[in-house]
């Protein structure tokens, strides 16, 4: 796992897996809202990133300076919506890969559960085969958008 600590105003980023807290009947509403109040809130922090979700479990990739990522990454921590937060990578970045999105969201599909149940048994060393997964989801679920 990459730990570093994040400081100053570089380009940072934090990678996370966690399992869904909240009661299955409502947690796709509970999620779009998550995603729709992250948007401006990333934005205004000039953070970009994504977040899947299998119904069970996120994946959650976030850029930005590295205060924002501080600032979110505190409070996604303290956020009872979720437990169980696997750190996979946490540190400093070269450029960021999802630039034109302040949080590009894909939803529960079969396809996106069996690949994110596949992720914890490669192993969390893989983290820009993770990346790489999470920006494939991006470009298919925008592609699917009506
Ligand atoms: C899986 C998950 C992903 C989240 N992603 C973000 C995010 O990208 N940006 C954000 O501002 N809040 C995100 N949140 C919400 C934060 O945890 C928190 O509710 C929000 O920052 C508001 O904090 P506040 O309640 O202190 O105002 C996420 C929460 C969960 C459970």
């Amino acid at each position: 796992m990459t730990q570093l600590p994040l400081q100053g105003t570089g380009l940072a980023g934090w990678l996370y897996a966690s399992r869904c807290a909240l009661p299955s009947a409502w947690a796709q509403r509970a999620v779009d809202d998550i995603v729709a109040k992250s948007v401006p809130r990333n934005a205004a922090l000039d953070v970009t990133g994504a977040l899947l979700f299998t119904g069970a479990r996120f994946v959650q990739f976030l850029e930005g300076p590295a205060e924002s990522i501080v600032a979110i990454r505190q409070n996604i921590l303290a956020d009872r919506r979720h437990h169980d937060i696997v750190t996979f990578l946490s540190g400093g970045r070269a450029e960021r890969v999802f630039s034109n999105w302040s949080l590009a969201y894909a939803g529960p599909s079969l396809f996106v559960a069996d690949k994110v149940e596949n992720l914890f048994h490669i192993g969390i060393r893989h983290t820009a085969e993770i990346i790489d997964l999470l920006e494939q989801f991006v470009i298919i679920s925008e592609a699917n958008k009506p």
